[in-house]
Protein backbone atom coordinates (compact mmCIF):
# COMPACT_ATOMS: atom_id res chain seq x y z
CA UNK A 1 0.00 0.00 0.00
CA UNK A 2 1.06 3.51 -0.72
CA UNK A 3 0.19 6.84 0.42
CA UNK A 4 1.10 9.96 -1.41
CA UNK A 5 3.71 12.07 0.18
CA UNK A 6 5.52 14.75 -1.53
CA UNK A 7 8.99 15.78 -0.24
CA UNK A 8 10.85 18.71 -1.66
CA UNK A 9 14.42 18.82 -1.32
CA UNK A 10 14.40 22.85 -1.79
CA UNK A 11 12.30 23.49 1.35
CA UNK A 12 13.98 24.47 4.27
CA UNK A 13 11.89 22.49 6.69
CA UNK A 14 13.63 18.87 7.36
CA UNK A 15 12.47 15.51 5.66
CA UNK A 16 11.31 14.10 8.69
CA UNK A 17 9.13 16.84 9.27
CA UNK A 18 7.76 16.87 6.03
CA UNK A 19 6.58 13.71 6.26
CA UNK A 20 5.04 14.30 9.70
CA UNK A 21 3.33 16.92 8.41
CA UNK A 22 1.97 15.26 5.30
CA UNK A 23 0.57 12.65 7.00
CA UNK A 24 -0.40 15.28 10.03
CA UNK A 25 -2.60 16.96 7.33
CA UNK A 26 -3.87 13.88 5.65
CA UNK A 27 -5.25 12.26 8.91
CA UNK A 28 -6.54 15.60 9.92
CA UNK A 29 -8.28 16.28 6.45
CA UNK A 30 -9.97 12.69 5.94
CA UNK A 31 -7.56 11.60 3.55
CA UNK A 32 -5.87 8.93 5.98
CA UNK A 33 -9.10 7.37 7.47
CA UNK A 34 -9.58 6.23 10.78
CA UNK A 35 -8.00 3.41 12.12
CA UNK A 36 -6.24 2.74 8.79
CA UNK A 37 -3.09 0.70 8.36
CA UNK A 38 -0.32 2.96 7.10
CA UNK A 39 2.60 1.55 5.17
CA UNK A 40 5.56 0.16 6.91
CA UNK A 41 8.50 2.40 7.64
CA UNK A 42 10.34 -0.12 4.89
CA UNK A 43 7.08 0.68 2.01
CA UNK A 44 7.60 4.34 2.62
CA UNK A 45 11.58 3.51 2.24
CA UNK A 46 10.95 2.27 -0.85
CA UNK A 47 8.44 4.63 -1.95
CA UNK A 48 10.40 7.44 -0.99
CA UNK A 49 14.17 7.01 -1.05
CA UNK A 50 15.12 8.56 2.15
CA UNK A 51 16.66 6.68 4.94
CA UNK A 52 14.15 4.03 7.05
CA UNK A 53 15.51 6.06 10.29
CA UNK A 54 14.30 9.49 8.91
CA UNK A 55 10.30 7.61 8.55
CA UNK A 56 10.45 5.79 11.76
CA UNK A 57 11.38 9.06 13.31
CA UNK A 58 8.25 10.98 11.65
CA UNK A 59 6.14 8.02 12.74
CA UNK A 60 7.28 8.48 16.20
CA UNK A 61 6.62 11.58 16.64
CA UNK A 62 2.76 11.07 14.81
CA UNK A 63 2.62 8.26 17.58
CA UNK A 64 3.71 10.70 20.17
CA UNK A 65 1.42 13.42 19.57
CA UNK A 66 -1.53 10.91 19.30
CA UNK A 67 -2.21 10.59 15.29
CA UNK A 68 -0.98 7.45 14.92
CA UNK A 69 -1.03 4.03 17.09
CA UNK A 70 1.32 0.95 16.54
CA UNK A 71 -0.30 -2.89 17.66
CA UNK A 72 2.59 -4.36 18.26
CA UNK A 73 3.83 -7.26 15.33
CA UNK A 74 0.39 -6.16 13.06
CA UNK A 75 1.34 -2.49 12.05
CA UNK A 76 0.61 1.11 12.40
CA UNK A 77 -2.59 2.62 12.44
CA UNK A 78 -4.19 5.92 12.08
CA UNK A 79 -5.58 6.51 15.18
CA UNK A 80 -9.90 6.42 15.75
CA UNK A 81 -9.83 7.92 19.23
CA UNK A 82 -8.31 11.38 17.82
CA UNK A 83 -10.60 14.14 20.03
CA UNK A 84 -13.41 15.56 17.82
CA UNK A 85 -12.01 18.64 17.89
CA UNK A 86 -8.60 17.25 15.90
CA UNK A 87 -10.54 16.05 13.55
CA UNK A 88 -11.29 19.14 10.83
CA UNK A 89 -11.21 19.53 7.31
CA UNK A 90 -8.02 20.96 5.93
CA UNK A 91 -8.10 23.55 3.33
CA UNK A 92 -5.35 22.63 1.17
CA UNK A 93 -4.35 26.09 -0.11
CA UNK A 94 -4.45 28.09 2.87
CA UNK A 95 -3.87 24.90 5.32
CA UNK A 96 -6.50 26.12 7.88
CA UNK A 97 -8.77 23.98 9.38
CA UNK A 98 -12.32 24.82 7.77
CA UNK A 99 -15.04 22.45 8.90
CA UNK A 100 -15.65 19.36 11.56
CA UNK A 101 -16.19 16.16 10.43
CA UNK A 102 -19.69 14.95 8.97
CA UNK A 103 -21.69 12.57 11.13
CA UNK A 104 -21.39 9.66 8.68
CA UNK A 105 -17.41 10.03 9.29
CA UNK A 106 -17.31 10.19 12.90
CA UNK A 107 -19.28 6.64 12.34
CA UNK A 108 -16.74 5.58 10.37
CA UNK A 109 -14.06 6.00 13.51
CA UNK A 110 -15.74 3.51 15.62
CA UNK A 111 -14.49 0.74 12.96
CA UNK A 112 -12.39 -1.94 14.06
CA UNK A 113 -8.65 -1.12 12.00
CA UNK A 114 -8.18 -3.26 8.56
CA UNK A 115 -5.77 -5.92 9.18
CA UNK A 116 -4.55 -6.64 5.77
CA UNK A 117 -1.53 -5.17 4.39
CA UNK A 118 0.02 -6.08 1.27
CA UNK A 119 1.16 -4.90 -2.01
CA UNK A 120 0.88 -6.28 -5.75
CA UNK A 121 3.29 -6.83 -8.28
CA UNK A 122 2.10 -4.79 -11.64
CA UNK A 123 0.72 -7.16 -14.23
CA UNK A 124 1.01 -4.92 -17.48
CA UNK A 125 3.86 -2.51 -18.63
CA UNK A 126 1.30 0.96 -18.56
CA UNK A 127 3.58 2.06 -21.00
CA UNK A 128 2.70 -0.77 -23.27
CA UNK A 129 0.17 1.65 -25.57
CA UNK A 130 3.01 3.86 -26.56
CA UNK A 131 5.39 1.07 -27.41
CA UNK A 132 5.53 -0.57 -31.10
CA UNK A 133 7.46 -3.32 -30.00
CA UNK A 134 7.34 -4.54 -26.35
CA UNK A 135 10.19 -7.38 -25.22
CA UNK A 136 7.38 -7.65 -21.88
CA UNK A 137 9.21 -11.17 -20.24
CA UNK A 138 6.61 -13.93 -19.66
CA UNK A 139 4.22 -13.78 -21.99
CA UNK A 140 3.20 -16.68 -24.78
CA UNK A 141 2.75 -15.79 -28.04
CA UNK A 142 -0.87 -14.32 -28.72
CA UNK A 143 -0.77 -16.15 -32.33
CA UNK A 144 0.30 -19.18 -31.17
CA UNK A 145 -2.90 -19.73 -28.21
CA UNK A 146 -5.00 -22.86 -29.89
CA UNK A 147 -8.24 -21.09 -30.33
CA UNK A 148 -9.91 -23.03 -32.58
CA UNK A 149 -9.24 -26.33 -30.76
CA UNK A 150 -10.56 -24.63 -27.59
CA UNK A 151 -13.72 -23.58 -28.97
CA UNK A 152 -14.34 -27.02 -30.56
CA UNK A 153 -13.49 -28.56 -26.87
CA UNK A 154 -15.49 -26.12 -25.16
CA UNK A 155 -18.88 -26.94 -26.57
CA UNK A 156 -18.47 -30.55 -26.55
CA UNK A 157 -18.01 -30.34 -23.22
CA UNK A 158 -20.84 -27.58 -22.85
CA UNK A 159 -23.14 -29.84 -24.75
CA UNK A 160 -22.09 -33.02 -22.81
CA UNK A 161 -22.15 -31.18 -19.38
CA UNK A 162 -25.69 -32.70 -17.73
CA UNK A 163 -25.72 -31.73 -14.23
CA UNK A 164 -22.03 -30.01 -14.18
CA UNK A 165 -22.10 -26.82 -14.55
CA UNK A 166 -24.76 -26.54 -11.55
CA UNK A 167 -22.87 -28.73 -8.73
CA UNK A 168 -19.87 -27.94 -7.06
CA UNK A 169 -17.16 -30.48 -7.67
CA UNK A 170 -14.06 -31.48 -5.67
CA UNK A 171 -12.10 -28.24 -4.45
CA UNK A 172 -9.03 -29.88 -5.29
CA UNK A 173 -9.86 -30.40 -9.24
CA UNK A 174 -11.65 -32.38 -11.23
CA UNK A 175 -9.93 -36.01 -10.71
CA UNK A 176 -9.83 -36.46 -14.69
CA UNK A 177 -7.54 -33.61 -14.87
CA UNK A 178 -5.10 -34.33 -12.06
CA UNK A 179 -4.70 -37.94 -13.47
CA UNK A 180 -3.81 -36.60 -16.92
CA UNK A 181 -1.31 -33.87 -14.79
CA UNK A 182 0.09 -36.48 -13.21
CA UNK A 183 0.67 -38.67 -16.48
CA UNK A 184 2.24 -35.72 -18.09
CA UNK A 185 4.53 -34.74 -15.38
CA UNK A 186 5.97 -38.15 -14.85
CA UNK A 187 7.75 -38.24 -18.39
CA UNK A 188 8.30 -34.29 -18.49
CA UNK A 189 9.73 -33.70 -15.53
CA UNK A 190 10.69 -37.04 -13.86
CA UNK A 191 7.92 -36.31 -11.27
CA UNK A 192 5.66 -39.43 -10.02
CA UNK A 193 2.83 -38.95 -7.87
CA UNK A 194 -0.90 -40.11 -7.82
CA UNK A 195 -3.36 -37.74 -9.05
CA UNK A 196 -4.35 -37.54 -4.85
CA UNK A 197 -1.44 -35.27 -4.22
CA UNK A 198 -2.67 -32.77 -7.27
CA UNK A 199 -4.73 -29.65 -6.28
CA UNK A 200 -5.90 -27.65 -9.13
CA UNK A 201 -5.20 -24.06 -8.64
CA UNK A 202 -5.72 -20.02 -9.90
CA UNK A 203 -2.18 -20.09 -11.12
CA UNK A 204 0.66 -20.15 -9.23
CA UNK A 205 -0.32 -17.07 -7.54
CA UNK A 206 -3.03 -19.03 -5.59
CA UNK A 207 -0.81 -22.32 -5.31
CA UNK A 208 1.56 -19.97 -3.38
CA UNK A 209 -1.77 -18.39 -0.95
CA UNK A 210 -2.84 -22.15 -0.47
CA UNK A 211 0.73 -23.05 1.02
CA UNK A 212 1.41 -19.73 2.53
CA UNK A 213 -2.17 -19.95 4.47
CA UNK A 214 -0.92 -23.44 5.55
CA UNK A 215 2.45 -22.46 7.06
CA UNK A 216 3.00 -18.65 7.21
CA UNK A 217 2.29 -16.42 10.96
CA UNK A 218 3.33 -13.37 11.64
CA UNK A 219 7.53 -13.95 11.63
CA UNK A 220 7.34 -17.49 10.28
CA UNK A 221 11.08 -17.67 8.26
CA UNK A 222 11.03 -17.80 4.60
CA UNK A 223 14.56 -18.31 2.37
CA UNK A 224 14.13 -16.75 -0.58
CA UNK A 225 16.31 -16.21 -4.01
CA UNK A 226 18.28 -12.74 -4.01
CA UNK A 227 17.01 -11.60 -6.66
CA UNK A 228 13.67 -13.34 -6.88
CA UNK A 229 10.08 -13.03 -8.38
CA UNK A 230 8.32 -10.35 -7.08
CA UNK A 231 4.87 -12.02 -7.04
CA UNK A 232 5.92 -14.43 -4.67
CA UNK A 233 7.44 -12.00 -1.91
CA UNK A 234 4.54 -10.09 -1.99
CA UNK A 235 2.69 -13.01 -1.18
CA UNK A 236 4.43 -14.34 1.44
CA UNK A 237 5.22 -11.36 3.23
CA UNK A 238 1.38 -10.39 2.97
CA UNK A 239 0.77 -13.41 5.16
CA UNK A 240 3.37 -12.01 7.77
CA UNK A 241 6.49 -14.18 6.62
CA UNK A 242 9.81 -13.04 7.60
CA UNK A 243 11.78 -13.28 4.32
CA UNK A 244 15.66 -14.45 4.26
CA UNK A 245 17.02 -13.50 0.78
CA UNK A 246 20.02 -16.14 -0.22
CA UNK A 247 21.71 -14.82 -3.32
CA UNK A 248 21.68 -16.05 -6.38
CA UNK A 249 24.61 -16.58 -8.70
CA UNK A 250 25.80 -17.46 -12.19
CA UNK A 251 24.37 -20.81 -11.74
CA UNK A 252 21.21 -20.10 -9.12
CA UNK A 253 20.66 -20.17 -5.52
CA UNK A 254 24.00 -20.12 -3.92
CA UNK A 255 23.25 -23.00 -1.13
CA UNK A 256 26.30 -22.32 0.61
CA UNK A 257 24.82 -19.23 2.28
CA UNK A 258 21.45 -20.90 3.35
CA UNK A 259 20.37 -20.55 7.05
CA UNK A 260 21.36 -23.46 9.44
CA UNK A 261 18.29 -22.52 11.23
CA UNK A 262 15.13 -23.89 11.18
CA UNK A 263 13.02 -22.50 8.65
CA UNK A 264 9.65 -22.99 7.34
CA UNK A 265 9.90 -22.95 3.26
CA UNK A 266 12.44 -21.98 0.73
CA UNK A 267 11.25 -20.53 -2.29
CA UNK A 268 13.21 -21.35 -5.50
CA UNK A 269 13.07 -21.40 -9.49
CA UNK A 270 15.39 -23.52 -10.33
CA UNK A 271 14.97 -24.47 -13.81
CA UNK A 272 15.15 -21.35 -15.14
CA UNK A 273 15.98 -19.13 -11.97
CA UNK A 274 13.74 -15.53 -11.55
CA UNK A 275 15.06 -13.28 -13.46
CA UNK A 276 18.54 -13.82 -14.09
CA UNK A 277 17.86 -17.49 -15.43
CA UNK A 278 20.42 -19.66 -14.20
CA UNK A 279 19.45 -23.68 -14.29
CA UNK A 280 20.15 -24.98 -10.59
CA UNK A 281 22.95 -27.85 -11.64
CA UNK A 282 22.48 -31.48 -9.85
CA UNK A 283 25.30 -30.62 -7.36
CA UNK A 284 23.39 -28.06 -6.01
CA UNK A 285 19.70 -29.36 -6.01
CA UNK A 286 21.52 -32.48 -3.67
CA UNK A 287 23.17 -29.83 -1.75
CA UNK A 288 19.23 -27.94 -1.52
CA UNK A 289 17.24 -31.38 -1.13
CA UNK A 290 19.83 -32.06 2.37
CA UNK A 291 19.63 -28.88 3.67
CA UNK A 292 15.87 -29.34 3.37
CA UNK A 293 16.35 -32.52 5.58
CA UNK A 294 18.35 -31.04 8.06
CA UNK A 295 16.44 -28.20 8.46
CA UNK A 296 12.72 -29.86 8.35
CA UNK A 297 11.84 -27.02 5.62
CA UNK A 298 9.73 -27.53 2.61
CA UNK A 299 11.19 -26.46 -0.71
CA UNK A 300 8.69 -24.51 -2.99
CA UNK A 301 9.61 -25.72 -6.60
CA UNK A 302 8.23 -22.57 -8.81
CA UNK A 303 8.47 -24.37 -12.46
CA UNK A 304 6.80 -21.69 -14.30
CA UNK A 305 8.58 -21.95 -17.35
CA UNK A 306 10.01 -25.32 -17.34
CA UNK A 307 8.23 -26.25 -20.35
CA UNK A 308 10.85 -24.17 -22.83
CA UNK A 309 14.31 -25.85 -22.36
CA UNK A 310 16.05 -24.32 -25.61
CA UNK A 311 19.70 -26.35 -25.04
CA UNK A 312 21.09 -29.30 -22.86
CA UNK A 313 19.51 -32.21 -21.86
CA UNK A 314 15.70 -31.38 -19.45
CA UNK A 315 16.45 -31.98 -15.80
CA UNK A 316 14.61 -33.80 -13.86
CA UNK A 317 12.62 -31.03 -11.40
CA UNK A 318 13.69 -30.91 -7.93
CA UNK A 319 10.79 -32.89 -6.72
CA UNK A 320 11.39 -35.68 -9.27
CA UNK A 321 14.68 -36.14 -7.13
CA UNK A 322 13.05 -36.11 -4.22
CA UNK A 323 12.62 -39.15 -1.91
CA UNK A 324 11.41 -37.83 1.19
CA UNK A 325 8.66 -35.51 0.65
CA UNK A 326 10.61 -32.06 1.06
CA UNK A 327 8.82 -30.42 -1.96
CA UNK A 328 6.07 -28.75 -2.48
CA UNK A 329 5.95 -28.19 -6.05
CA UNK A 330 4.32 -25.18 -8.44
CA UNK A 331 3.29 -25.69 -11.99
CA UNK A 332 1.24 -23.45 -14.30
CA UNK A 333 -0.58 -22.85 -17.86
CA UNK A 334 0.26 -19.42 -17.92
CA UNK A 335 3.93 -19.85 -19.65
CA UNK A 336 2.55 -22.82 -21.83
CA UNK A 337 -1.08 -21.62 -23.17
CA UNK A 338 -2.21 -18.63 -21.49
CA UNK A 339 -1.69 -16.36 -18.36
CA UNK A 340 -5.43 -15.46 -18.78
CA UNK A 341 -6.45 -18.88 -18.26
CA UNK A 342 -6.10 -19.20 -14.60
CA UNK A 343 -5.22 -22.55 -14.03
CA UNK A 344 -1.89 -24.53 -12.27
CA UNK A 345 -1.42 -26.69 -10.18
CA UNK A 346 0.31 -27.89 -6.98
CA UNK A 347 2.01 -31.28 -6.42
CA UNK A 348 1.88 -32.17 -2.39
CA UNK A 349 4.08 -34.06 -0.18
CA UNK A 350 1.08 -36.90 0.78
CA UNK A 351 0.91 -35.46 4.68
CA UNK A 352 0.27 -31.83 3.18
CA UNK A 353 -2.66 -32.81 1.01
CA UNK A 354 -5.72 -33.02 3.10
CA UNK A 355 -4.61 -29.64 4.51
CA UNK A 356 -4.03 -28.16 1.20
CA UNK A 357 -7.77 -29.64 0.06
CA UNK A 358 -9.20 -27.53 3.13
CA UNK A 359 -7.56 -24.37 2.84
CA UNK A 360 -7.79 -24.31 -1.07
CA UNK A 361 -11.48 -25.10 -0.56
CA UNK A 362 -11.86 -22.14 2.24
CA UNK A 363 -10.39 -19.81 -0.93
CA UNK A 364 -12.70 -20.45 -3.30
CA UNK A 365 -14.60 -23.69 -3.42
CA UNK A 366 -12.06 -25.32 -6.51
CA UNK A 367 -11.79 -24.54 -9.94
CA UNK A 368 -14.23 -23.64 -12.62
CA UNK A 369 -15.72 -27.16 -13.97
CA UNK A 370 -15.53 -26.24 -17.69
CA UNK A 371 -12.25 -25.00 -17.65
CA UNK A 372 -10.95 -27.63 -16.16
CA UNK A 373 -12.85 -30.30 -18.29
CA UNK A 374 -11.68 -28.20 -21.30
CA UNK A 375 -7.85 -28.95 -20.00
CA UNK A 376 -7.91 -32.09 -19.29
CA UNK A 377 -9.74 -32.91 -22.60
CA UNK A 378 -6.64 -31.49 -23.82
CA UNK A 379 -4.40 -32.77 -22.41
CA UNK A 380 -5.39 -36.69 -22.99
CA UNK A 381 -6.17 -35.82 -26.60
CA UNK A 382 -2.18 -35.05 -27.18
CA UNK A 383 -3.39 -31.88 -28.41
CA UNK A 384 -1.36 -29.80 -25.28
CA UNK A 385 1.85 -32.01 -25.98
CA UNK A 386 1.13 -31.21 -30.41
CA UNK A 387 0.72 -27.17 -29.16
CA UNK A 388 4.07 -27.52 -26.74
CA UNK A 389 6.09 -28.89 -29.97
CA UNK A 390 4.88 -26.52 -31.91
CA UNK A 391 5.65 -23.30 -29.56
CA UNK A 392 8.71 -24.66 -28.52
CA UNK A 393 10.32 -24.46 -32.21
CA UNK A 394 8.61 -21.19 -32.13
CA UNK A 395 10.30 -19.62 -29.21
CA UNK A 396 14.29 -21.24 -30.07
CA UNK A 397 14.04 -19.32 -33.41
CA UNK A 398 13.44 -16.29 -31.28
CA UNK A 399 15.70 -16.73 -29.02
CA UNK A 400 17.97 -17.11 -31.22
CA UNK A 401 17.09 -14.52 -34.01
CA UNK A 402 17.64 -12.01 -30.28
CA UNK A 403 20.83 -13.44 -29.45
CA UNK A 404 22.34 -13.09 -32.72
CA UNK A 405 20.79 -9.52 -33.24
CA UNK A 406 22.34 -8.28 -29.85
CA UNK A 407 25.86 -9.90 -30.87
CA UNK A 408 25.35 -7.92 -34.31
CA UNK A 409 24.06 -4.52 -33.34
CA UNK A 410 26.39 -4.37 -29.77
CA UNK A 411 29.46 -5.30 -28.53
CA UNK A 412 31.17 -6.90 -25.88
CA UNK A 413 27.48 -8.43 -25.56
CA UNK A 414 27.26 -10.92 -22.27
CA UNK A 415 23.91 -12.36 -22.22
CA UNK A 416 22.71 -15.30 -19.70
CA UNK A 417 19.35 -17.41 -18.97
CA UNK A 418 19.95 -18.84 -22.60
CA UNK A 419 18.98 -22.56 -21.48
CA UNK A 420 15.47 -22.34 -21.19
CA UNK A 421 12.45 -20.55 -20.74
CA UNK A 422 10.81 -16.88 -22.43
CA UNK A 423 13.37 -14.47 -21.44
CA UNK A 424 17.23 -13.74 -21.70
CA UNK A 425 19.30 -11.63 -19.38
CA UNK A 426 21.52 -8.68 -20.83
CA UNK A 427 24.57 -7.91 -18.45
CA UNK A 428 24.98 -3.98 -19.71
CA UNK A 429 28.54 -3.51 -21.13
CA UNK A 430 30.23 -0.42 -19.25
CA UNK A 431 29.66 1.67 -22.14
CA UNK A 432 25.86 2.11 -21.80
CA UNK A 433 24.57 3.75 -18.67
CA UNK A 434 22.51 2.17 -16.08
CA UNK A 435 19.88 0.10 -16.39
CA UNK A 436 16.80 2.02 -15.86
CA UNK A 437 18.46 4.90 -17.82
CA UNK A 438 18.92 2.39 -20.60
CA UNK A 439 14.75 1.07 -20.06
CA UNK A 440 13.85 5.09 -20.37
CA UNK A 441 16.07 5.51 -23.71
CA UNK A 442 14.31 2.11 -25.12
CA UNK A 443 11.02 3.21 -23.65
CA UNK A 444 11.24 6.68 -25.33
CA UNK A 445 12.39 5.47 -29.02
CA UNK A 446 9.21 2.67 -28.72
CA UNK A 447 10.53 0.12 -27.57
CA UNK A 448 9.82 -2.00 -24.25
CA UNK A 449 12.97 -3.43 -22.52
CA UNK A 450 13.07 -3.84 -18.59
CA UNK A 451 15.19 -3.55 -15.84
CA UNK A 452 14.57 -6.19 -12.42
CA UNK A 453 12.21 -3.98 -10.77
CA UNK A 454 10.27 -3.13 -14.10
CA UNK A 455 9.89 -6.95 -14.43
CA UNK A 456 8.44 -8.25 -11.54
CA UNK A 457 11.63 -9.04 -10.08
CA UNK A 458 13.19 -8.12 -6.51
CA UNK A 459 16.24 -7.68 -4.79
CA UNK A 460 15.47 -6.62 -1.22
CA UNK A 461 17.38 -3.41 -1.26
CA UNK A 462 20.82 -5.11 -2.43
CA UNK A 463 22.64 -3.18 -4.51
CA UNK A 464 24.78 -5.03 -7.54
CA UNK A 465 22.14 -6.85 -9.37
CA UNK A 466 19.22 -4.12 -10.55
CA UNK A 467 22.03 -1.67 -11.66
CA UNK A 468 23.45 -3.06 -15.03
CA UNK A 469 20.96 -6.06 -15.53
CA UNK A 470 18.12 -5.63 -18.66
CA UNK A 471 15.58 -8.29 -19.49
CA UNK A 472 14.52 -9.34 -22.80
CA UNK A 473 10.97 -11.70 -23.08
CA UNK A 474 11.55 -12.86 -26.40
CA UNK A 475 8.16 -15.23 -27.00
CA UNK A 476 5.42 -13.17 -27.96
CA UNK A 477 7.83 -10.93 -30.39
CA UNK A 478 8.55 -12.10 -34.37
CA UNK A 479 11.83 -12.59 -35.24
CA UNK A 480 10.77 -9.43 -37.84
CA UNK A 481 9.94 -7.56 -34.85
CA UNK A 482 12.89 -8.83 -32.76
CA UNK A 483 15.33 -7.59 -36.07
CA UNK A 484 13.69 -4.24 -36.38
CA UNK A 485 13.30 -3.60 -32.15
CA UNK A 486 16.91 -4.18 -31.88
CA UNK A 487 17.98 -1.99 -34.59
CA UNK A 488 15.75 1.29 -33.10
CA UNK A 489 17.77 -0.04 -29.70
CA UNK A 490 21.16 0.68 -30.91
CA UNK A 491 20.16 3.92 -32.72
CA UNK A 492 18.36 5.16 -29.87
CA UNK A 493 21.64 4.24 -27.20
C1 LIG B 1 8.59 -17.00 -11.52
C2 LIG B 1 7.13 -16.92 -11.75
N1 LIG B 1 6.30 -17.68 -11.01
C3 LIG B 1 4.97 -17.62 -11.16
C4 LIG B 1 4.40 -16.76 -12.07
C5 LIG B 1 2.91 -16.60 -12.14
O1 LIG B 1 2.25 -17.68 -12.55
P1 LIG B 1 0.68 -17.76 -12.57
O2 LIG B 1 0.19 -16.97 -13.75
O3 LIG B 1 0.45 -19.21 -12.72
O4 LIG B 1 0.13 -17.21 -11.30
C6 LIG B 1 5.20 -15.96 -12.85
C7 LIG B 1 4.58 -15.03 -13.81
O5 LIG B 1 5.17 -14.29 -14.51
C8 LIG B 1 6.60 -16.04 -12.70
O6 LIG B 1 7.41 -15.27 -13.42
Amino acid sequence: MQISIKLDSNCDQSLQNQIFESIREQILSGQLKSGMLMPSTRILNEQLGVSRNTIILAYDRLIAEGYLYSQKTVGTFVNPNLPEDSLMLVDKKSRKTVKRLKDNEKARLKRYPVAFQGRNQALFNPHRDKLNIDFWVGRPDPQSFPISTWRQLTLKKLSHSGPSMTEYHDPAGIYELRKAIADHLRPARGISCNPEQIIIVNGIQEALNVVSRIFIKQGTPVVMECPCYQGAAYVLESYGAELHPVPVDDDGLDVNQLPDKKTALAYVTPSHQYPLGATLPLERRIRLLEWARSTGAYIIEDDYDSDFRHQGSPLTAVAGQDKHGYVIYMGTFSKSIGAALRMGYLVLPEELVDTARTAKALMDNGHAWLDQSVMMEFITSGAYLKHLRCIRRTYLNRRNCLIQELKNNFSDVKLSGLEGGMHLVWHLPESLPEATKVQQIAQDAGIGIYSLPAAAAYDFGKKGYKERTILFGYSSTTEEQIRDGISRLKLAL
